[in-house]
C-alpha cells in the first residue's frame, strides 16, 4: 500500500496499474495463507481509484486457489484484467460473462507478434516454444513469423 500511494503521488491514480499474480508458484513463490493476503490487499487497492487491476488467474503454473476473476470481482471495484491460459475464444467468453473487462496474452503475444491481426482474421497461431522462456537472448522474443497476407488486388 505504500508503494502504490508513492507511485500514485507521482504519476496520479489514472496512470498506475496493479498487476499480482496470487496463484503463482514460480521460483519459489508461496504464501501461507493466499485467500486472506490477497483479498486483503485487493480490498486495499480500491482506496487509491487506479487505472486497473491486472490478475494473473490460477493456470498450469500456479496453485489452484480458487483466486480467479470471479473471486475478485467481488472485491475490487475498478476495471479489472485478466490473464493466464486464455485465448481469443476463452477471452471473449470471459469479458461477455462479466468477469472481467479486459484480457491481456503472455505466451502467445511472444509467440504471435501480430496476435490482433491475428484474432481478427481467425488465423492459425505459432506456438509458443518453453524451452526459450526466461532465458538467453532474443531467440524465443523477436523471432517468431507475423502472418504474410497477400494483397486483395
Ligand atoms: C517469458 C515470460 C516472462 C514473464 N515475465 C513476467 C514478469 O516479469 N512478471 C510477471 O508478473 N509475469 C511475467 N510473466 C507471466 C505473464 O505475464 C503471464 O501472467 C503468464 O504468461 C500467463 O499468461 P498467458 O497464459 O497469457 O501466457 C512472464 C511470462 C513469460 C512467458
Amino acid at each position: 500500500m505504500e508503494v502504490v500511494e508513492a507511485v500514485v503521488g507521482v504519476w496520479g491514480s489514472g496512470r498506475v496499474g496493479v498487476r499480482i499474480s496470487p496463484s503463482g508458484t514460480n521460483y519459489s513463490m508461496s504464501d501461507s495463507n493466499r485467500v486472506a493476503t490477497f483479498s486483503y490487499a485487493v480490498a486495499g487497492l480500491n482506496a487509491f481509484d487506479l487505472a486497473y487491476f491486472h490478475l494473473m488467474e490460477p493456470n498450469e503454473w500456479g496453485a489452484d486457489t480458487g483466486l480467479d476473476a470471479a473471486y475478485f470481482r467481488q472485491i475490487f471495484k475498478g476495471a479489472l484484467i485478466v490473464n493466464g491460459g486464455y485465448d481469443r475464444q476463452k477471452g471473449d467468453a470471459i469479458i461477455n460473462s462479466g468477469k472481467a473487462d479486459l484480457v491481456s496474452f503472455g505466451r502467445l503475444f511472444l509467440a504471435n507478434p501480430d496476435l490482433p491481426t491475428r484474432f481478427r482474421l481467425n488465423a492459425i497461431l505459432n506456438e509458443p516454444d518453453s524451452s526459450t522462456f526466461y532465458k538467453g537472448d532474443e531467440k524465443g522474443y523477436t523471432d517468431y513469423a507475423t502472418l504474410k497476407l497477400k494483397p486483395i488486388a
